[in-house]
């Protein structure tokens, strides 16, 4: 199962870049919008998150690994990354430039980012 496991955390790190790598190569652009990278970074964010919590608390991991999800943690990842997946959406359908939608997408995965480490 750790295998599974480890594939799946290699999938976060996928749709991670994804939505970064969405916002950043647009740093330089006067004109900023939102891509269909950045919905579908979100909703790889959410996937990949959902499968691995409840992996680790089927106890399929281990009863070790169950105990130290962090439930406080992952709601406030949830909230972001559902924040994120709908202003992805709403930018989709306007034109650009969208570079208020832009700045505010990729704070939150910065936020997201952050508080994986940090909290
Ligand atoms: C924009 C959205 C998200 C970003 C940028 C993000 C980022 C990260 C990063 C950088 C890590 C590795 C650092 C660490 O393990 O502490 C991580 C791990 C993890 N994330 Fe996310 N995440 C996002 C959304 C979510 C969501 C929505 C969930 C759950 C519903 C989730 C669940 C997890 C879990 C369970 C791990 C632990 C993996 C492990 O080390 O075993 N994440 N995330």
């Amino acid at each position: 199962m750790d295998i599974v496991y480890n594939i799946v955390v290699v999938l976060h790190f996928v749709g991670l870049a994804l939505l970064l790598g969405a916002f950043l190569i647009q740093i330089t652009s006067k004109e900023k919008a939102v891509t269909r990278w950045m919905f579908d970074g979100a909703m790889t964010q959410l996937l990949t998150g959902l499968i691995m919590v409840g992996m680790l608390e089927s106890g399929v991991m281990g009863e070790a690994e169950k105990a130290e999800v962090d439930t406080t943690k992952i709601a406030i990842k949830l909230v972001v990354v559902l924040v994120i997946a709908v202003l992805a959406a709403i930018g989709r359908r306007r034109q650009p430039p969208q570079n208020v939608l832009w700045l505010i997408i990729g704070l939150l995965t910065l936020a997201n980012v952050v508080i994986a480490v940090f909290v």
